[in-house]
């Protein structure tokens, strides 16, 4: 064989190479596009978005899951994108080698997403995809999927548009943070059992006789703090009948929040 037809044959070669591997680019505008536009944007009411939307699913490893499960194995069911609904068909593309769908996928979330992705986003990669997608699902365990991956996001959280997201980083420096704090205070119950009659006596609360009385009955006074002021709440015979007490308001105050059964744990310890 001379040099030249053997320089022919490898460039062959590498042609063929180059086409066989087509970038995540070329492969989505040559199958998706069609549908989800060049842009990802979708058709309203048909085809839904791709573009500043599936990034958010990435945040959470079932979302990872989903991508290749829609990609892979199709899906059908009612779904909402961007306040649209959709209700069509997204064909299995079984022809996708697993490094395809790998750079499909990339290329959709750092193409169109790049707003939505978490912090330190990995890439998928052709082991990844090769592993989510080892056992088949239906079109409707993959809508299912879909409905279970929003409500956890929604559960954490996680806006799922970078306008929400602004709206999201905006109410979580105003309104949220403060009506939270009001709702603290509202919330918020602060009892104590005083020891001595002693400091009040000396602050001209109550009067001598008073004092000298209570001392001698053991008398505990019971205070709360109501809106900011130190009021008295009840009274109760020796330390321990206070210390009991208090512990049954704070109890009868959490009852039926589950986040308290610790406390109303101590007060059947009591
Ligand atoms: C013939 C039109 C069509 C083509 C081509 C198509 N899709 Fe879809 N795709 C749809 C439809 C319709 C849905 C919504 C299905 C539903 O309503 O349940 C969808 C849904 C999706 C979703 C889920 C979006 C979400 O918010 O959960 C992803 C991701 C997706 N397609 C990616 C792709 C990729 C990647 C390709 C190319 C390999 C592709 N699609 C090709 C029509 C298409």
């Amino acid at each position: 064989m001379k040099i030249g037809s053997v320089l022919l044959a490898a460039i062959a070669t590498l042609v063929i190479a180059g086409a066989a591997h087509a970038s995540g680019q070329d492969l989505f505008e040559q199958h998706c596009a069609v549908c989800h536009q060049m842009n990802g944007e979708g058709v309203p009411g048909a085809y839904p978005p791709l573009a500043d939307s599936v990034g958010a699913y990435v945040r959470i490893p079932a979302g990872r899951a989903y991508l290749v499960h829609v990609v892979s194995f199709g899906m059908t069911g009612a779904i909402a994108a961007h306040a649209q609904s959709y209700d069509g068909l997204m064909q299995p593309w079984t022809q996708f080698s697993d490094a395809e769908v790998a750079e499909i996928l990339n290329y959709v979330l750092t193409g169109f997403n790049r707003k939505l992705l978490p912090r330190g986003f990995k890439p998928y990669t052709a082991a990844e995809v090769a592993k989510l997608r080892s056992h088949r699902e239906s079109f409707e365990q993959v809508h299912r999927e879909r409905a279970h991956l929003l409500s956890a996001l929604d559960g954490l959280g996680m806006p799922l548009s970078p306008e929400t997201a602004i709206t999201a980083g905006n109410l979580a420096c105003d309104s949220s943070t403060s009506g939270l704090a009001r709702d603290l205070i509202a919330r918020t119950r602060v009892f104590g059992a005083l020891d001595t009659l002693d400091n009040l006596k000396k602050g001209g609360r109550i009067g001598n006789a008073k004092a000298l009385l209570a001392t001698a009955l053991s008398i505990k006074p019971i205070i709360s703090v109501i809106d900011g002021v130190v009021e008295q709440y009840g009274k109760q015979r020796t330390r321990s009948k206070a210390l009991t007490f208090l512990v049954e308001q704070v109890a009868s105050i959490a009852w039926g929040d589950p986040s308290c059964r610790d406390v109303i744990k101590l007060r059947r310890k009591a």
